[in-house]
């Protein structure tokens, strides 16, 4: 059977998952990619620091040349989160003819348009199923399985560490702070929760899904956000007694003078599909004006979720169904934007 050597750079919450799949579901990918994907390298930034899963000695180290010098090795995920030394890194990738798999989407929402620009000069690809709503494959469905539509509207729960604070809130009387404590330890937050609780996060994710969905040119910091950091419990209470849950949604809805976009806590009502996702789930309702509405439900983050994405988008790339990231490139590089962000 035919191998592809692969790297990763960063093995923390998403690289151990990556890793986990990589070594105990060999067979499973080799059945799906018809290839082995033999990892080759292990790139972390801290090597004294504890890992969950044990790497045969010499596969990991602190120097990014064992990547970037090796030609062999040809798919790499890049699982670092934040801005830099991520786009470096990322970048550096791309410089040594490596096709290169992110989770990072503070990373894309900010510095796509060069990533992707610098992709398309140097031939090679950046895939990211995994920088949208974790384990949901939402990128792959808006980029390649929708094409035939367009879209009119996305309306979803985008950060998971928000929906599990909130979750945990309502069901089971956990204080804010105990809450996020929670998911930092589950591995749900980022290493700086700002974000997530601030609807920043949430905005960098729509910011793609709107670049994708309606070839919108909005950086994230245009897009109005208030996160659940502002909720009061008694919020949670009222909202209850009312019959409805609060959500942090977010909406991409086309209306005829452009696009409006916004982040905020938003009141559903019990028994809606958005109303009953709970914990760390995400959900997208999505309306093509051909396909109608469809619905995705799923783990937003956590390790094996997202891991999920990763090694699915390794495996798409190492066989080379890149349709989807081609498509993609050429949509972040237009200049002009399809559609112009309302003003609110
Ligand atoms: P972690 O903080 O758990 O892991 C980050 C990894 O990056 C660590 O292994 C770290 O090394 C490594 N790293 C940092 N700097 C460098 C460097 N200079 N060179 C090499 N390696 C470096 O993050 P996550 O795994 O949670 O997240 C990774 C990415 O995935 C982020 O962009 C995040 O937004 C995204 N993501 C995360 C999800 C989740 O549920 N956690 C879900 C979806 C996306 P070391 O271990 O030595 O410190
Ligand atoms: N911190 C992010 C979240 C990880 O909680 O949704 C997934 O992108």
């Amino acid at each position: 059977m035919q191998v592809t050597k692969v790297a990763l750079v960063g093995m923390g919450t998403v690289g151990t998952g990556v890793v986990r799949l990589l070594y105990d579901q060999g067979d499973r990918t080799a059945r799906h990619a018809g290839q082995i994907l033999w990892l080759e390298e292990v790139v972390v930034h801290d090597l004294k620091k504890g890992r969950e899963v044990q790497l045969p000695k010499g596969l990991i180290s602190d120097d990014l040349a064992r990547i970037t010098d090796n030609p062999e090795i040809k798919v790499v995920a890049h699982l670092v989160g934040g801005l830099e030394p991520a786009r470096t890194i990322l970048l550096q990738l791309l410089e040594a003819g490596k096709d290169v798999v992110t989770a990072n989407k503070a990373l894309l929402a900010e510095h796509g348009p060069e990533l992707f620009d610098r992709a398309r000069e140097l031939g090679r690809s950046i895939a990211f199923d995994a920088a949208v709503a974790g384990g949901i494959p939402i990128i792959t469905n808006i980029g390649q399985c929708f094409s035939a539509n367009q879209i009119q509207s996305l309306r979803g729960i985008l950060n998971g560490t928000s929906n599990f604070i909130v979750s945990q809130m309502e069901e089971q009387g956990a204080d804010y702070a105990a809450a996020l404590a929670e998911a930092q330890k589950r591995g749900f937050a980022e290493a700086d929760p700002t974000m997530d609780v601030d609807g920043s996060d949430a905005a960098q994710k729509l910011a793609i899904l709107a670049h994708l969905a309606f070839g919108a040119r909005v950086h994230w910091t245009e897009i109005p956000r208030v996160g659940i950091d502002k909720l009061d419990p008694a919020d949670l209470k009222y909202a209850k007694e009312l019959g409805y849950r609060i959500k942090l949604i977010a909406v991409a809805q086309l209306q005829p003078g452009g696009l409006e976009l916004h982040v905020s806590p938003t009141l559903v009502k019990v028994g809606t599909p958005l109303a009953e996702v709970r914990q760390a789930f995400n959900a997208i309702s999505v309306v093509g004006d051909a396909v109608g509405p469809v619905f995705f439900h799923g783990l937003g983050a956590g390790q094996m979720p997202t891991a999920s994405a990763v090694v699915a988008d390794m495996i798409d790339t190492a066989v080379g169904r890149t349709q989807i990231t081609f498509r993609t490139l050429e949509l972040w590089s237009q200049k002009e934007a399809a559609v112009k962000m309302l003003d609110h």
